[in-house]
């Protein structure tokens, strides 16, 4: 039986391409790009040339390119550099930063840090029953020493997007610095500073066909930002440790490839999850689509189906070959229900049957046999 994997806001299968251009960094020109010969050099010249291109895609400045482990650390250099370092500038020592209730864990977490560890405030700023934020409710929350405003582009969970050029725009009204998350945006949507005003942004290769443990944070310059990890003052002392050259090449190569794909994959992907969307709707009468109808990434389609479990479906469905997930690869695996779904209003009970289908951007067929899948499945579990 042939398997569909439907888990790509998890994580997704290294590209070939990524792999191929990887492979001369971590063999043949191996160097530490510090080191002053010509095997150190270049490795400084690939590393340079991965910067250059990924602040190519987002429209930054290379030097505003900062290479880091993946989402979860480009979140927390976002969040508690740039409030540690605000808060530095400050008589009192104290800033305020602002979110949402349904961050990624990175974000949430940090946000607890400074709060539990630093005695800061935070603002998680309520989102709809569609898990969409109010730009005026975060200009709202927006105070005199307001360091920092963080938030998903586009929710990991449910697949919403959110109006990140009015939420920059009501974030620079103010001076205060927004943060993106835009690790389930890339590849879906527009990433340019220009466009959307962001002042930070993170985001994670292994969603982008790039490995594991590879990820960025685009940061201007003109932002202090407070390094998380010190050393030997790589990455402009942003971000210690000897580089990983041939994750920053792979993770430029993925980007660069996704970018170019992403009008196309978006148009194409978002007419199969339609389709999809409105078969599992008509064919399970328990079904409710979770998340914004419209504002929503073409990759995502996020259900309740009540009366049932979710972990109960996910067994059924793949024993049907649909391999999909809970929510959140986190909270997959507890008991307790998803903190973005509680946060939409959706009952505790009802939230744990959420069952959440991403799709490969390179998509290209219905998935009329998936909706098939997910009715026997549900059927078979209620
Ligand atoms: C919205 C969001 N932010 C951050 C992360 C963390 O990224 P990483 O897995 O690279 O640490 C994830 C991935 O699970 C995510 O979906």
């Amino acid at each position: 039986m042939s398997m569909l994997y439907l888990d790509n806001a998890a994580t997704t299968p290294a590209r070939p391409e990524v792999l191929e251009a990887m492979m001369p960094y971590l063999t043949r020109w191996y160097g530490n790009p510090s080191s002053h010969h010509t095997v150190g050099e270049a490795a400084a010249d690939a590393l340079a040339d991965a910067r250059a291109r990924v602040a190519r895609v987002l429209g930054l400045r290379n030097g505003d390119v900062v290479f880091t482990s993946g989402g979860t650390e480009a979140n927390n250099l976002a969040v508690k550099g740039i409030a540690l370092a605000a808060a530095q500038r400050r008589s009192d020592r104290h800033v305020h930063v602002v979110t949402t209730p349904i961050e990624h864990e990175s974000v949430l977490e940090s946000v607890d840090y400074l709060e539990r560890v630093h005695g800061y405030a935070a603002t998680r700023v309520p989102v709809d029953e569609h898990a969409r934020v109010s730009t005026d409710a975060v200009a709202a929350a927006l105070r005199d020493d307001t360091a920092l405003v963080s938030i998903g582009y586009a929710n990991n969970e449910v697949g919403t997007v959110q109006d990140a050029a009015a939420l920059a725009a009501v974030a620079r009204e103010a001076r205060v610095p927004l943060h993106l998350d835009a690790v389930q945006a890339a590849g879906w949507l527009p990433l340019s500073a220009d466009e959307l005003g962001y002042d930070a942004i993170s985001l994670a290769g292994h969603k982008l066909g790039a490995p594991k443990g590879t990820g960025v944070l685009g940061v201007r310059s003109r932002i202090p930002l407070e390094p998380l990890l010190h050393g030997g003052g790589q990455e402009r002392g942003r971000r210690s440790g000897t580089e990983d050259v041939a994750g920053a090449v792979g993770f430029a190569t993925a980007l660069e490839l996704a970018e170019a794909e992403r009008v196309e994959a978006s148009a194409r992907v978002s007419a199969i999850r339609d389709r999809f969307i409105a078969q599992v709707c008509e064919r399970v009468p328990w079904a409710r689509l979770t998340g914004d109808p419209e504002h929503r990434l073409a990759g995502t389609a996020s259900f309740t189906f009540e009366g049932t479990s979710g972990e109960a479906v996910l067994l059924e469905l793949e024993r049907r070959g649909v391999v999909s997930s809970s929510g959140s690869a986190c909270a997959a695996g507890s008991d307790e229900p998803s903190h973005v779904l509680v946060a939409m209003g959706i009952a505790p009970a009802v939230a744990q049957t959420a069952v959440r289908f991403t799709f490969p951007r390179w998509l290209n067929a219905p998935l009329d046999a998936v909706a098939d899948a997910v009715e026997a499945s549900v059927t078979a579990v209620r």
